[in-house]
């Protein structure tokens, strides 16, 4: 296995910068990918396994029976994967495919935690031992191009990871997805799909309440590279749906008026009583939708495949 770094070093000035205009702002919020630290990533492994939260339960079938059925036709492919995180999905797909094919598939992860990667990537190898795994340390909306063009390439996009970009963005990404992609290579989206709103809301709202601690967490984080003085036990959890948007978000409330300080502030944090942090964004998507997002990035549609109950969703999209 081996890593390429792509990432400038995100200088810890800019991330502070980053966090500070976003709490500054109005309404606040803190970007979604500051969930995710040891503790962060621990809670959210937790997570895929609460009963309550349906996604993985509902997607590793379809990634199986998927793999299944194109089987042969990953012969000699370049597999990219964006933000591949711990390998655990493409570890199930690359087991659904007969070895003899499996060992002609070179697997590009591409995820920003180099640290992520080299873990899961050394544990993918040693399953795996007959496929070349090359690492792309970097941001998949910014470097996708660096993808050789060797053989046809499946970009691969799993988990609802895109859900938590805004709509916009969302948009932008697929259009330079489009542009990057040519005439062989595919891709392969899971979405999370549009439901019945209880089902929705109870996977972010679990009994144990793991994401509410998931939620929480993201405030020690902010404490680590500010220096502010949060206390996760000053705010409630709330994750609901908003339909308008179709998308479930996550906010923690201030349970009091509140004050939090920084070494790097002059000012103080204000909260009202009540006031929120928004914290993520998770869209659910329509066949409609996904169609749009096709249009945009000037792909067509060759294949969705999807559970009986559609809650979630595969599209296979290749260019026009
Ligand atoms: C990893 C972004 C797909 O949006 O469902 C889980 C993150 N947040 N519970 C999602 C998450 C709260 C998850 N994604």
């Amino acid at each position: 296995m081996i890593i390429e770094d792509m990432m400038p070093e995100i200088g810890e000035i800019s991330i502070r910068e980053k966090l500070l205009n976003c709490l500054n702002s109005n309404p606040k919020t803190l970007p979604c990918m500051l969930f995710y630290d040891k503790k962060g990533s621990e809670l959210f492994e937790k997570i895929t396994k609460l009963e309550e939260y349906y996604l993985p339960k509902v997607e590793i079938p379809l990634l199986i029976s998927t793999a299944k059925k194109l089987n042969s036709e990953f012969k000699y492919c370049n597999l990219v994967e964006l933000g591949s995180g711990d390998c655990s999905k493409i570890s199930v797909l690359l087991n659904a495919v007969p070895k003899d094919i499996r060992q002609t598939i070179v697997y590009y992860p591409v995820d920003v935690s180099r640290e992520a990667m080299e873990k899961s990537g050394h544990i993918l190898q040693e399953r795996f031992p007959e496929i070349d795994i090359h690492g792309i340390n970097a941001d998949f909306l910014e470097h996708i191009e660096s993808i050789p063009e060797n053989r046809k390439r499946f970009f691969c996009f799993f988990g609802s990871t895109i859900g938590n970009l805004t709509k916009v963005r969302t948009m932008e990404f697929m259009k330079h997805l489009g542009e990057v992609m040519n005439k062989n290579d595919r891709l392969f989206l899971g979405v999370d799909m549009v439901k019945d709103i209880n089902v929705m809301e109870r996977a972010y709202n679990d009994i144990m309440g793991i994401t509410a601690e998931f939620n929480k967490n993201i405030l020690r984080v902010a404490n680590a590279h500010l220096g502010t003085d949060f206390d996760p036990n000053d705010f409630d959890h709330v994750a609901f749906f908003n339909e308008e948007l179709s998308r479930i978000e996550m906010h923690l409330k201030a349970k009091k008026d509140l004050e939090v300080k920084s070494p790097l502030l002059k000012e103080k944090i204000i909260f009202k009583k009540g006031e929120t942090i928004h914290t993520e964004n998770s869209h659910k998507y329509t066949v409609d939708y996904i169609h749009k997002m096709a249009d945009t990035a000037d792909l067509c549609v060759s294949n969705i495949y999807s559970d009986d109950k559609k809650w979630f969703s595969l599209t296979e999209m290749v260019k026009r």
